[in-house]
């Protein structure tokens, strides 16, 4: 059940907290569809993690990148790309109004952004649509599962903070 995930960018293990360097997402270039607020909505199923990094790139500017930054650099929102730079980080920034756990892997990341994320709408997404997203911001991050999807399954052993 613990699944490893192999062919981690940077030759990264298990951590990604290994200084892979500030690798940011190119800049996504304001989509054509500037959907009304909302969710480019395909719901299907994405088979790989590459897949769902392509999807989630759309979700993240759709739903995320107002507040995170585009390239999730942060702004009105801490920033979610450059784990190696403090993003991220395994305790709760300090005065943190929503986050109140740890995250030790992705599936701690994935736990909390359900809840919470966007403030004020969480749940808007499908949980397909959350996974993709935080493909994206792996990959931003530096993590590559390549043949393999991030879920439920496969998240816990994406270890941000050993
Ligand atoms: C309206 C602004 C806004 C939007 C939109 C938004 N967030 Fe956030 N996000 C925040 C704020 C503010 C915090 C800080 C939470 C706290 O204080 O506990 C946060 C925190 C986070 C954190 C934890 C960061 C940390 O270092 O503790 C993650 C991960 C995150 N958001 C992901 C997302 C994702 C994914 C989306 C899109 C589905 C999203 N957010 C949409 C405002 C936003």
């Amino acid at each position: 059940m613990d699944r490893r995930f192999g062919a981690a960018a940077c030759g990264l293990g298990m951590a990604l907290s290994i200084a892979c360097g500030g690798e940011t997402p190119p800049a996504e270039s304001p989509s054509s569809k500037t959907a009304s607020g909302a969710t480019n909505a395909t719901n299907a199923t994405n088979a790989t993690f590459e897949a769902q990094a392509a999807e989630g790139q759309k979700l993240y500017a759709a739903n995320c990148a107002s507040c995170h930054g585009a390239g999730g650099e942060g702004g009105k929102a801490p920033p979610v790309v450059g784990v190696s730079q403090g993003a991220l980080p395994l305790d709760p920034p300090t005065g943190a109004k929503y986050r109140k756990t740890q995250f030790r892997s992705a599936a701690d990341v994935a736990t909390f952004v359900v809840k919470s994320m966007p403030p004020g709408e969480a749940g808007k997404l499908t949980e397909e649509q959350y996974w993709a997203i935080l493909a994206f911001d792996l990959k931003a991050n530096g993590v590559d599962l390549g043949a393999k999807r991030l879920d439920a399954s496969s998240a816990p052993s994406v270890v941000l903070h050993p």
